[in-house]
């Protein structure tokens, strides 16, 4: 006779490094808010710390969104396939091609010296509207599928296998700037994702090089 195993969904610990991301999303777009309103006023210093800052947002959340339209989304969609659910996951790519080119106008912007403040405010304000409204999305219509649908198992894996996909240079600048204003709770629950000699390098190198460099202003 065969048994069902009944599958262990996720928690709220599970879903904790998701929340951790999108809060870190929304700390940097308040300092690039902040950076929109002293634009053309700052010395060259001021501008590379502007640009490292910027760069480590737009690379962090175009990553963000690589692994939720690779790893994520298609475990959900095998399950949801036909269904209302698909639609949701349909908006969620559509979102993340939206803002792609956002960020590219933003970079344009910034490279080019003769861009006016007005065109920088307008494309910090174009990118703000899009990131915001997409997390909210995310957060209120899809949680709940990934909840629903991605089981421990799968999610474990699927984390995984994200993690292995990032070079060691890639995880040095992802991990501090996750934790940039963590809690000391939300520190142990991202470097639990990681094995403990890349938490140590974490730990005594990558964070005290990202707190010694001048980003945002
Ligand atoms: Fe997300």
């Amino acid at each position: 006779m065969s048994t069902t195993r009944t599958p262990t969904l996720l928690t709220d610990t599970d879903m904790e490094v998701m929340r951790i991301l999108h809060r870190a999303f929304r700390r940097d777009g308040g300092r690039l808010e902040q950076a929109a309103e002293r634009y053309g006023t700052q010395e060259a210093a001021a501008h590379e710390a502007l640009l490292i800052g910027w760069h480590g947002m737009s690379w962090s959340l175009h990553h963000h969104h690589t692994v939720e339209d690779t790893h994520i989304w298609p475990v959900i969609r095998d399950k949801v396939a036909g269904t209302p659910e698909a639609e949701i996951l349909d908006a969620m790519e559509q979102e993340h091609s939206r803002i792609d080119p956002a960020i590219e106008r933003i970079e344009r912007a910034f490279a080019d010296a003769d861009a006016g403040v007005d065109a920088v405010a307008e494309s910090i304000e174009a990118f703000l509207g899009l990131l915001r409204g997409h997390l909210e999305h995310e957060e209120r219509d899809a949680f709940p599928l990934i909840r629903r649908f991605i089981t421990k198992g799968e999610w474990d894996a699927l984390n995984k296998a994200a993690v292995k996909e990032l070079s060691l240079s890639e995880i040095a600048a992802l991990g501090p700037w996750v934790l940039d204003g963590a809690t000391p709770d939300e520190v142990r629950t991202v470097l639990s994702e990681l094995p403990p000699p890349v938490r140590a390098l974490h730990r005594y190198w990558w964070n005290p090089r990202y707190r010694r460099t001048r980003r945002w202003d």
